[in-house]
């Protein structure tokens, strides 16, 4: 199949490009490069061993959409390309719903014109707040989202869910993240964080290699077993696997279909948990220190991952050992780089 990756450049998309690639498919990536490089088509050239076809553009423009599926032949599209920050988002909300609404809503009208039914949507497990109880199931209620960015993710489900119910003829799975880490064993692609990072692997990464001086760990007084946050990290080669997953569910489906799916590893471990591996796996040390709460924070989240196990056939197979290394092999090769 020919599957248009929308911010194919980017640290899950480009990841996710390979996946396909390697089960036959023929990725076309679509990427402005507001938070990738093009160095990044590069590490996909080398551990694919040919080019990607690419175009650069945004995908907010029905436009530019137009022109690469008048020029392609797609049998379906994964939708990454979003503006994800979540602090930028509460100062400048207009530019997220403006970007990461106003795109998917041109992709699917775009998409119906050239009657391309299948979507696989870049979800995220912000859609349930703070629960109430963990893990959480698809079937845990959504809150309201604590940022714009949040927000959008909430709505871009509802937006695939009434589309569906309208009984228009699309299929789409909206795919609900965990905390993707890692980077690809090969060290050719992996995570770029714009300037400082506000993740915590890039963070640790680049600390451990001297680019930033000392990790802070943003609270160790919340109700959990260290006091630290929990989150259910996620090796980025393991998510990118859903998403073919995601397709070959969908390739049993037509006329309207919608569903949502958790794609987590199914476990908790609290930041001060996985600083500690992090320093353990890969023998070093790591300077950080304990600071106050960061606003915003959920406390504790991670998925019960069952449905996508079950319907999906899909399964984590790497363990956070394995993200950690690959991490930090990752940040080593961006230094050389430099
Ligand atoms: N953390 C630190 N120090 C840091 C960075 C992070 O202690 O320097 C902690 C955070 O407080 C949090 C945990 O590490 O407890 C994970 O933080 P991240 O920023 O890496 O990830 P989040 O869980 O906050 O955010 C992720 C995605 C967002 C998404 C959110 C909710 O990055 O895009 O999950 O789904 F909105």
């Amino acid at each position: 199949m020919n599957i248009l990756v929308t911010g194919g450049a980017g640290f899950i998309g480009s990841h996710t490009v390979v996946e396909l690639h390697n089960a036959g498919h023929t990725p076309i990536i679509i990427d402005d490069f507001s938070n990738s490089e093009a160095s990044v088509l590069k590490g996909l050239h080398k551990i694919l061993g040919e080019e990607v076809k690419f175009y650069e553009g945004n995908c907010n423009s029905e436009e530019f959409l137009r022109s690469v599926f008048a020029e392609n032949s797609i049998d379906g599209v994964i939708h990454f390309a979003a503006a994800k920050a979540v602090g930028e988002s509460v100062e400048n909300p207009l530019k997220y719903y403006d970007l990461n609404i106003g795109s998917l809503i041109k992709l699917i009208q775009v998409m119906g014109e050239f009657k391309v039914e299948k979507l696989v949507f870049s979800s995220s497990c912000t859609v349930y707040g703070e629960p109430d109880e963990v893990p959480v199931s698809e079937l845990t209620p959504r809150k309201p989202a604590n940022s714009p960015y949040g927000n959008t993710k909430s709505i871009a489900e509802d937006i695939l869910r009434d589309v569906v119910k309208a009984g228009m003829n699309y299929q789409f799975i909206a795919l609900r993240y965990f905390n993707p880490i890692g980077a690809h064993e090969s060290a050719e692609i992996g995570e770029l964080p714009n300037g400082v990072p506000s993740n915590l692997v890039p963070y640790i990464t680049q600390t451990a290699a001297g680019v930033r001086e000392q990790l802070t760990i943003f609270g160790d007084d919340y109700d959990t077993k260290d006091g630290t946050n929990i989150r259910d990290f996620i090796h980025v080669v393991d998510l990118a696997k859903a998403h073919l997953a995601a397709f070959d569910y969908l390739n049993g489906k037509s006329d309207s279909f919608y569903d949502e799916f958790n794609v987590g590893t199914g476990e908790g471990y609290s930041v001060l948990e996985l600083v500690q591996t992090f320093e353990k796996v890969n023998d070093l040390k790591l300077n950080y220190k304990i600071g106050p709460r960061r606003s915003g924070d959920t406390v504790k989240i991670y998925g019960d991952v069952s449905k996508a196990n079950k319907l999906l056939n899909w399964k984590t197979q790497k363990s956070l050992e394995e993200a950690l290394k690959d991490a930090w092999r990752w940040e080593q090769k961006l230094a050389e780089r430099k």
